[in-house]
């Protein structure tokens, strides 16, 4: 008899295929990135990344209640901040009335439940555009994190829930952690970009927040002595070892879509939620792809999104949030 199996059975329609289907996703996969700027009645379309936006902190209220409404319940804020506050070590980030720390003031007044992440790392705040303090040409690793730490702090005194720590310095986690009990702040989550490539695919993003290592003699050009090297697959395995060690509650494999095998086998290996960021350059390829008229934009967003989940993802940062869950 011939054939037994005919697997095409449960293709047949969509009310078999939805009946089987095995990756679905809600709203509350969803962490959604925001960009915020100084400044009144902004909402700046950032060129690398059409239909996304900077917002002041008056436009980003109303952002942030559309979020909430759509049933988007977590955010990850990044600031854009003015030349003249940069320097070598971010003195600004450990500002009590900085942009970060007024992001997040307003955020929870607004929407007192949403679950507020901030982004950890110098580069917002560098002269450099690098993520941690240079000191004769390299980056200093135990000053920065001393740094990050006294950031992550200030973030959570804002009313932060979360830090989400993206700049890939040894021993971070263990430090923010310590700071953390010490002070009290025994709930403060950390998220740790714990497998984080240095990565082509964040081009767009160093727009959006005027943030690229600049270009000079004395200055490391790209971010390879910190973020990891993206032929390595064990490597990852021991960052995230380490980092649920120090005290990391979620991490994180960045970017995404190149790097699926990585967000599988840290699935695999652990049992602390796993967040994947669909970054930058992979929305902008997306965008400008369904621009010309090559791909379906809704289409290839909707997959690459269950592409994710599939493949171990518990939570997705991912600027196509608000557009997919007005979708499903
Ligand atoms: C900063 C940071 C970056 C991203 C998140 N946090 C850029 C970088 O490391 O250079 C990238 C996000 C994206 O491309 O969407 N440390």
């Amino acid at each position: 008899m011939y054939p037994m199996k005919r697997n095409r059975r449960l293709r047949s329609n969509e009310s078999i295929r939805s009946l089987v289907r095995e990756t679905v996703i809600t709203p509350n996969d969803f962490l959604v990135p925001l960009f915020v700027v100084e400044g009144k009645g902004v909402k700046h379309e950032i060129p690398s990344m059409p239909n996304y936006f900077r917002f002041s902190l008056d436009t980003l209220e109303s952002e942030v209640k559309l979020l909430w409404e759509l049933g988007l319940k977590s955010v990850l804020v990044f600031v854009k901040l003015a030349d003249v506050l940069k320097d070598n070590k971010g003195t600004e980030a450990l500002n009590a009335s900085g942009l970060m720390q007024r992001a997040v003031k307003t955020i929870k007044n607004v929407c007192p439940e949403m679950l507020v992440m901030t982004d950890v790392a110098l580069d917002p705040y560098s002269i450099y555009g690098h993520d941690g303090v240079i000191s004769k040409g390299v980056i200093n690793n135990d000053d920065t994190v001393e740094i990050l730490t006294r950031m992550s702090l200030s973030h959570i005194e804002a009313g932060a829930d979360f830090v989400a720590p993206s700049d890939m310095m040894d021993g971070r986690i263990a430090s923010i952690r310590e700071a953390f009990e010490d002070n009290g702040y025994v709930d403060a989550g950390i998220m740790s970009y714990s497998a984080k490539y240095a990565s082509s695919f964040y081009g767009p993003f160093r727009d959006a927040l005027g943030s690229a290592p600049i270009n000079s003699k004395n200055i490391p050009k790209d971010k390879k002595t910190y973020q990891m090297d993206y032929a390595n697959r064990f490597e990852a395995i021991r960052e995230t070892d380490l980092d649920i060690d120090e005290g990391a509650d979620i991490v994180m494999v960045k970017p995404g879509l190149p790097y699926l095998d990585i967000l599988r086998e840290i699935k695999n290996e652990f049992d602390v939620p796993v967040a994947a960021y669909q970054v930058s350059g992979e929305y902008a390829m997306i965008k400008a792809a369904a621009e010309k008229g090559w791909l379906d934009h809704d289409q290839t967003m909707l997959e690459t999104t269950i592409a994710f989940k599939r493949a171990g993802a518990d939570i997705i940062a991912s600027y196509f949030a608000k557009d997919i869950v007005k979708l499903i």
